[in-house]
C-alpha cells in the first residue's frame, strides 16, 4: 500500500499527518517524560490539559528553558498571528497554551501581528483590509485573557520604526538559497516575502534570555533558520513547543484553515451556524448505520467531533474516557457525540465573546500603554 503523503509548511499543510515523521524530518525532539514531570512539578500539579493529551508534542531546547528558569534567568514567551477576517477556532490553540505558560511562570508575552505577511502573501487584499482584520484579530486574542502589562502586541507595519536596525542584521545573514529552500520561494515570489523571514525572527531577540515559542509545527521553519544565525548576532537560539493541528471539520487530514469556511468554526459564529456546521460537515468515524455502529463502534483517530473534544472542548479527563470507551465500543452514536460537542463549542464561544467584549478597552494597555508596551515603543532594536 502507498504511504499517506502529507505537507507542512507555513503557508499550506495537507495529508494525514504523521507526527512521528514529522519530529523526525524536521529534527525536532519529542516531550518526554522527564520535561512532563518537570512542568507538572512547576505548575503545582496542574499541567495544562494539551500537554496531558500530547497536543503539543514536539519542542526544541525547552530542557533549557526549563534550566534557565530554575537559575533564575528566566526566558520569555513570543507567538504570533497574520490577520485574515475572522480567526478560527485552531487559531486558539496557541494563544490558550501561551497564556497558561504566562500564568505559571509569570513572564513576558510578545504577540506579532503580521499584516505586512498577509498583504504581501495575498494580493488581493488591501492593507486597510488587513488593519481592520487586525484589530479584530487583536481582540480575540485579548479575550484570551494575557496580562496587559506583562504583554505586548505589535503590528509589524506600525512597530517597524523600532525594530528595523535589528531586521536589518537578520536580514543580511539570511540568503537567498536558504529561505528559498526553506520556504520554496522561486523567482515569480515578490520580494517582500523573501524578506519577511527576517521580520518574524526579529522577536525572537526582544530580550537577551531565551525565548520560547508556542505554536503548531507549520511555524518551525522560521525557527530553523533563526537557529543557523541567532548566536552570531550575539543571541540565544529560539526554543520552541509545538502543537499538532486541529483539523478541519470535513476530514481528520491536514489543518482547520480559513480558505474552506465550512470546514472551520470562526469565533464570531453564532450558536445555529456552529450547530449546522457539525451536524451537516463533522467527518464522523462513526459506521454508516445504528445497528453496525452499535457492533463495531466509531474510528475514533479520523473522527473529528471526538478529536475536537479531546483538543480543546472537553478538558474533564474522565468526561472524556468516558466519551472515548463509549464511542469506540458502540455505545454511543456519532449523533450523541456531534450534539455534546456543538454545545461545548457553543458555551465556549459565548465565554470568549462576553470576555472579548470586556477586554476591548484595554486594548490600548497591550499596543500602547502596558507596562511592557511603553518599555517597548522606548526601545530601538539593533
Ligand atoms: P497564522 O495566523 O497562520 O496562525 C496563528 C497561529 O495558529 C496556529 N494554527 C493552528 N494551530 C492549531 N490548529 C490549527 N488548525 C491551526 N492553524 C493555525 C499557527 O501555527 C500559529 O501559531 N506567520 C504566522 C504569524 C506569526 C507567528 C509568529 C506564529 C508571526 N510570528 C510566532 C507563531 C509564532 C502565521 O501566519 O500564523
Amino acid at each position: 500500500m502507498e504511504e499517506d503523503k502529507f505537507n507542512v509548511t507555513p503557508w499550506e499543510v495537507t495529508g494525514k499527518i504523521d507526527y512521528e515523521k514529522l519530529i523526525q524530518q524536521f529534527g525536532t525532539q519529542k516531550i518526554s517524560k522527564e520535561i512532563l514531570d518537570e512542568l507538572l512539578e512547576i505548575s503545582k500539579g496542574k499541567l495544562h490539559v494539551m500537554l496531558r493529551r500530547n497536543i503539543f508534542f514536539s519542542h526544541r531546547d525547552l530542557n533549557l528553558v526549563l534550566d534557565d528558569y530554575k537559575q533564575g534567568r528566566g526566558f520569555f514567551l513570543y507567538t504570533g498571528r497574520a490577520p485574515s477576517l475572522g480567526m478560527h477556532i485552531g487559531h486558539l490553540i496557541p494563544f490558550l497554551f501561551t497564556k497558561w505558560l504566562q500564568d505559571v511562570f509569570g513572564v513576558n508575552v510578545y504577540i506579532e501581528i503580521t499584516d505586512d505577511e498577509k498583504f504581501m502573501r495575498n494580493p488581493d487584499y488591501t492593507l486597510k483590509q488587513t488593519e481592520e482584520w487586525s484589530y479584530e484579530n487583536i481582540l480575540d486574542i485579548i479575550a484570551v485573557g494575557f496580562d496587559p502589562n506583562k504583554t505586548f502586541i505589535f503590528k509589524d507595519t506600525e512597530y517597524i520604526k523600532n525594530i528595523y536596525p535589528l531586521v536589518t542584521s537578520i536580514a543580511r545573514k539570511l540568503n537567498f538559497s536558504q529561505v528559498k529552500a526553506t520556504f520554496g520561494f522561486d523567482s515569480s515570489s515578490n520580494i517582500g516575502i523573501l524578506f519577511y523571514p527576517a521580520i518574524q525572527i526579529v522577536p525572537t531577540m526582544f530580550e537577551r534570555r531565551r525565548c520560547l515559542i508556542p505554536a503548531a509545527i507549520d511555524q518551525d521553519p522560521y525557527w530553523r533558520l533563526q537557529r543557523d544565525i541567532a548566536e552570531s548576532l550575539g543571541y540565544f537560539k529560539a526554543a520552541e513547543i509545538h502543537s499538532k493541528f486541529l483539523p478541519p471539520l470535513a476530514s481528520s487530514d491536514g489543518k482547520m484553515s480559513s480558505s474552506i469556511p465550512e470546514s472551520a468554526v470562526y469565533l464570531s459564529d453564532p450558536p445555529k451556524t456552529v450547530e449546522k456546521k457539525i451536524m451537516k460537515y463533522a467527518f464522523s468515524g462513526g459506521q454508516a448505520t445504528t445497528e453496525l455502529q452499535r457492533k463495531l463502534g466509531a474510528d475514533l483517530k479520523v473522527d473529528v467531533p471526538y478529536q475536537w473534544l479531546y483538543y480543546i472542548f472537553e478538558n474533564d479527563d474522565d468526561a472524556m474516557d468516558k466519551i472515548t470507551k463509549e464511542y469506540s465500543a458502540g455505545k454511543m452514536l456519532t449523533g450523541e457525540v456531534k450534539a455534546i460537542l456543538a454545545n461545548k463549542v457553543n458555551q465556549f464561544l459565548e465565554e470568549h465573546r462576553e470576555k472579548r467584549e470586556k477586554g476591548a478597552d484595554s486594548y490600548s494597555k497591550f499596543l500602547y500603554d502596558g507596562e511592557l508596551a511603553k518599555k517597548m515603543w522606548d526601545k530601538i532594536h539593533s
